[in-house]
């Protein structure tokens, strides 16, 4: 699966005052009508915990440029403080944060989760949708690319 190219997305959820957030490249459009997305969310993660308690969670899509975002939310740089205050962001309708500076942005109600091994296939809904400006951060062959 190396060799297949994903976008890479920051999914956040909140759970009272507390924010959390992962790196994903799981993340698919599955239905137009509803608007669907469906993300492979792993069984031990904080955040899959947020989302699956409060039935909610919001998808920034990164750029080339937040590689290093990329990168704290994977767990591989500093962590984040509860409430990011490191990190630019804004609070969605929905009251979960997104992250300033990204190609596009989804608002989700959790509508399904289904068990998949180690994962679970969450399903959100489309509930607000926004487009930024940048090159989508790209992962392939184990490495972080852009269109050009
Ligand atoms: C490029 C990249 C893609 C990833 N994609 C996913 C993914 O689709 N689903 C997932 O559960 N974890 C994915 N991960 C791993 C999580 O980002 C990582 O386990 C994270 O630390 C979980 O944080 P949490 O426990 O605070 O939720 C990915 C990591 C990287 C670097």
């Amino acid at each position: 699966m190396a060799r297949l190219p994903a976008g890479v997305v920051v999914i956040s959820a909140r759970l009272e005052d507390e924010f959390r957030g992962l790196t994903a490249s799981s993340l698919v459009s599955i239905s137009l009508e509803p608007p669907l997305v469906l993300a492979g969310l792993e069984r031990e993660s904080a955040t899959r915990a947020a989302i699956l308690e409060t039935k909610a969670f919001n998808v920034s899509l990164l750029t080339r440029s937040q590689e290093f975002i990329a990168d704290r939310f994977a767990g591989r740089a500093p962590a984040m403080d509860p409430q990011w205050r490191t990190l630019p962001h804004r609070i969605g309708a929905n009251g979960i944060p997104l992250l300033e500076g990204c190609a596009a942005w989804l608002e989700c109600r959790l509508v399904e989760v289904h068990a998949a091994g180690d994962h679970d296939i969450c399903v959100g809904e489309v509930t607000a949708a926004a487009t930024g400006r940048g090159d989508p951060l790209i992962l392939w062959d184990r490495a972080f690319w852009t269109l050009h």
